[in-house]
């Protein structure tokens, strides 16, 4: 083959990426609405690609288009180990949500989702709603997170916090003997959509629970409904409020090099995305012997409800799927153990083969998730 000049750009970041290459980058532009957006298709190796669409004012057009292959990248992994027949996909939308959103420029979008004809199945992300959803679907039948009044499953805080709460079971099991958190004390950070259904699970599971907000709202809509809920001034005085457990469920990374060292807590498992603030901090949790349960695991309860809304959503079979969050959660931590890297590493390899080897959902999930190697959960 030809040798092609190497450079900086875009294209070649597409076909030469050290990150294993996306499928497909669609750069989008309708003149008459302003719409400016990436579509950035990782891989179908799955099926069709699944994520979410971002609308944010990126600083320039190749932030915004390493921002989609990343995001992309991410869902190939997340969609795989959910156990979802689907690739990994993502899209952003170039401009500020709050000026330069509009129906016009949504449905302009959503021709350009039809226009790959279900390569690409989108949902809300960073900047956009379900409202925003029930417009981008009046132009295709690949978007989902829509309302319920709109054929949709709705907010997916629910299911999403669900999943977090069966991680943090298997990380327990792992950690301690038990799938429980009785008796334990649990540190949430964050007490909005997903953090608030969390706390509900932790209590009713018996556990002890102690939360933070920048939202005094947040913190006050809590305590009133369970007074014996703790509340603490920040992030900073909850991670050292001698915790088993800490759950970042705010924004993405909490965990960094002035964090991991004050931790008290020995097990790590939220809803926040990105929770790792650079590559190395996994290997930091796991020296201090803090078991890490990786976010985009056990956070993958609202993919799993999107996913679902593809085929009439159900909400009984989408929290069957998302409780399984359990079983891949433990068989991360085997696989980690036997392989001697952090559970973080162990998560991608499973990922990965599960991708190589297009294992369908079904065969994968009998299989508790893991098919090659010494980790193989029984039974
Ligand atoms: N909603 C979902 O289904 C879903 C799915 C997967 C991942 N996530 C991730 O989970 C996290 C929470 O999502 P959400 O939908 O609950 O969002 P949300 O905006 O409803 O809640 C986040 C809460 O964190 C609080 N917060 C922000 N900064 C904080 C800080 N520095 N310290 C303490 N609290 C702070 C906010 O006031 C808010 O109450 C996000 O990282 C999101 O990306 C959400």
């Amino acid at each position: 083959m030809t040798d092609v000049r190497q450079t900086n750009s875009v294209v070649s970041k597409l076909f030469r990426s050290e990150q294993g290459g996306h499928e497909q980058v669609v750069l989008c532009q309708d003149r008459s609405t302003g719409l400016k957006a990436v579509i950035a298709i990782h891989s179908t190796a799955l099926g069709p690609a699944l994520g979410g669409t971002r609308f944010f004012p990126y600083a320039s057009e190749d932030e915004a288009v390493e921002d989609a292959l990343n995001l992309a990248r991410g869902m190939s992994y997340k969609n795989a180990l959910a156990g979802l027949d689907h690739g990994g996909g993502k899209a952003v939308i170039i401009g500020d949500p709050v000026s330069d959103k509009t129906d016009e420029l949504l449905r302009a979008y959503g021709r350009f989702v039809a226009s790959l004809g279900g390569r690409y199945v989108t949902a809300c992300d960073v900047g956009t709603y379900v409202a925003d959803m029930d417009v981008v679907a009046t132009e295709n039948r690949w978007t989902t997170g829509r309302s319920v009044a709109g054929g949709g499953a709705g907010d997916s805080s629910v299911l999403t916090a669900f999943g977090v709460f069966q991680g943090m079971r298997a990380s327990a099991a792992t950690r301690w003997g038990e799938p429980t958190l009785s008796g334990r004390r649990v540190g949430v950070a964050g007490v909005g959509k997903v953090g608030h259904h969390l706390v509900e699970h932790l209590l009713a599971d018996g556990a002890r629970v102690v939360v933070t907000d920048v939202r005094a709202e947040a913190v006050a809509a809590i305590r009133e409904r369970h007074p014996e809920v703790e509340a603490v001034a920040d992030t900073t005085a909850l991670i050292r409020a001698g915790l088993d457990v800490y759950a970042p469920c705010a924004l993405g990374g909490a965990l960094d090099d002035e964090t991991v060292p004050q931790l008290t807590a020995s097990v790590v498992c939220g809803a926040a995305n990105n929770q790792l603030a650079h590559p190395g901090v996994e290997k930091d949790l796991a020296d201090r012997g803090i078991l890490y349960a990786p976010d985009y695991v056990v956070n993958a309860g609202g993919v799993i409800q999107v996913a679902d809304e593809l085929h009439g959503f159900d909400f009984e079979r989408a929290k069957a799927k998302a409780a399984r969050i359990y079983d891949t959660t433990l068989a991360i931590f085997e696989r980690a153990a036997a392989d001697g890297v952090p559970p973080a590493v162990a998560a991608d390899r499973l990922a990965e083969t599960r991708m190589a080897e297009r294992t369908p959902a079904q065969s994968w999930l009998a299989a508790g998730g893991v098919q090659d190697g010494p980790a193989a959960l029984a039974g």
